[in-house]
């Protein structure tokens, strides 16, 4: 099957011309000015961007979280993901505490395949790492798992200590493999949120103001010192609030080798959300919270000076109707956790280039080729390049949609509602190419549960 795609303009997250690309079954083949080749079938982007198909470092499909699962499976999520431009994530295998590692990388393969509509990876939850079985983590690199997240949030659940939290840093050190922190002081946190409940302060917005922004940058400083101690390379996942960006780019400035991302919700929504009537505001409980709306431009400054290198997700998206509710009498009970992944490209675009925050070039290098370079997927995934997976996207950078969870044309996802309704963006993916074959267009599904390949990552590559 070869598929020839004239007229557009190719923008990776270093070029920008005009040229056809050529594609021969799951790879890019030839890139020139009218080329001259037969082919199965012809796009024509003229008047479209093409770029390189989104890359979301941060997914949570099917996952077992507050006692209930997030409602995306791998083929509703991934499926979701396609529809907004993505064709490549990497999700969160969970290991359970006193068991092996190995154990929850099968059962998560268990959960992708055969329902995975594009290609997917795997970071490892470690939520309990003994001396004994440290040697596991060499395993899951040489399987492709070659990341970890580790919370000092969610005590009880997914935390580990500092000491498991070094040991693991600095076999990770050892293997050329990242630690990816899930940076809040779980421990005061948990604290805080009990007096709360005991002053019979219940509602949504109380998760919010008892996560403050200090425990979120007091975790961030934390992680990254233990980090240079271990001397080894971290990122830090979801990065919410200016306060905790401050702890990245003073450690940057220092010369730690620290990379960091921040998500759609920290950039677009607020804690004003909390605010809903009816019990509404239980929709943004997630975890970094949303917080208040001057921190939004500092982020934006991060991003575009480079202290942020990428934009992910963490979508993990529970039912308004049967799953939020779990909560309705306690904040604490609310499933953490909030949908995005098939909007983030038109939010970013949106956001970050018709708002004049972004190049081109730097959005492409957000959504796609920096979460590539760092995650051991580039140059297969994250750009347009002769040897390339064809991942490529036709992107409409002047189709403008208003984001709802009644437009057929901004939610596939399985979920009774969206963070973003009512936000008008310019930028829309419309056709969408995974390793070759059209799965989205015309705002049709034309790809296949199980179309989706396990990626086997490489390790990590170092600052770039
Ligand atoms: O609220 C969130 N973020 N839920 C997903 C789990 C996590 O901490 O990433
Ligand atoms: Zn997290
Ligand atoms: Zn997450």
């Amino acid at each position: 099957m070869s598929l020839l795609i004239r007229n557009g303009r190719i923008v990776t997250a270093v070029d920008d011309y005009h040229a056809d690309i050529f594609v021969e079954d799951e790879t890019v083949s030839l890139i020139g000015r009218d080329l001259d080749v037969e082919a199965d079938r012809t796009i024509d982007a003229a008047g479209r961007l093409v770029i390189p198909g989104g890359v979301d470092p941060h997914t949570h499909m099917d996952m077992p979280f507050g006692g209930t699962t997030s409602a995306d499976d791998f083929e509703t999520g991934t499926r979701a993901a396609a529809f907004g431009g993505t064709t490549t994530i990497v999700d969160f295998a969970i290991q359970t505490k006193g068991h092996s590692t190995l154990e929850g990388l099968e059962t998560w393969h268990e959960k992708a395949a055969g329902k995975a509509g594009i290609d997917y990876g795997f970071h490892m939850i470690v939520t309990d790492m003994e001396d004994d079985r440290l040697w596991e983590m060499r395993r899951l690199a040489d399987e492709g798992v070659t990341s970890y997240k580790m919370f000092m949030a969610y005590p009880g659940v997914l935390y580990v200590d500092d000491g498991t939290l070094f040991r693991a840093m600095r076999k990770a050190g050892e293997d050329g493999t990242l630690v990816c922190m899930h940076a809040e002081n779980g421990i005061v946190i948990d604290e805080i949120v009990k007096i709360a409940l005991a002053e019979g302060k219940t509602a949504p917005k109380y998760h919010a103001l008892t996560r403050p922004t200090r425990m979120e940058a007091e975790g961030v400083h934390r992680s990254i010192a233990i980090a240079e101690v271990a001397g080894v390379p971290v990122y830090i996942v979801h990065l919410s609030c200016a306060d905790a960006l401050e702890q990245v780019t003073l450690a940057r400035d220092r010369g730690a080798q620290v990379f960091a991302e921040t998500c759609p919700q920290y950039l677009f929504l607020d804690l004003s959300h909390y605010d809903h009537e009816d019990f509404e505001g239980a929709k943004y409980v997630m975890t970094p919270p949303l917080r208040e709306k001057w921190n939004q431009e500092h982020l934006w400054r991060g991003l575009g000076f480079g202290d942020l290198q990428s934009i992910s997700t963490d979508h993990c998206p529970f039912c308004f109707k049967d799953q939020k509710v779990l909560g309705v009498d306690d904040f604490s009970k609310i499933p953490n956790g909030g949908p995005g992944v098939e909007n983030r490209m038109s939010l970013v675009y949106n956001g970050g280039v018709v708002g004049g925050r972004l190049s081109v070039n730097k959005f492409v290098e957000l959504t796609s080729t920096a979460a590539a370079k760092l995650f051991g997927l580039f140059p297969k995934k994250g750009t347009i390049a002769v040897g390339s997976d064809a991942d490529i996207v036709v992107f409409n950078p002047d189709r403008r949609e208003t984001i709802s969870v009644d437009n057929p044309c901004t939610h596939h996802m399985n979920v009774d509602y969206n963070a973003y309704e009512g936000t008008e963006v310019q930028g829309v993916s419309e056709i969408v190419i995974s390793r070759g074959r059209v799965v989205v267009e015309d705002n049709n599904w034309h790809g296949r549960a199980g179309g989706g390949n396990f990626l086997k990552r490489g390790l990590f590559g170092g600052p770039f």
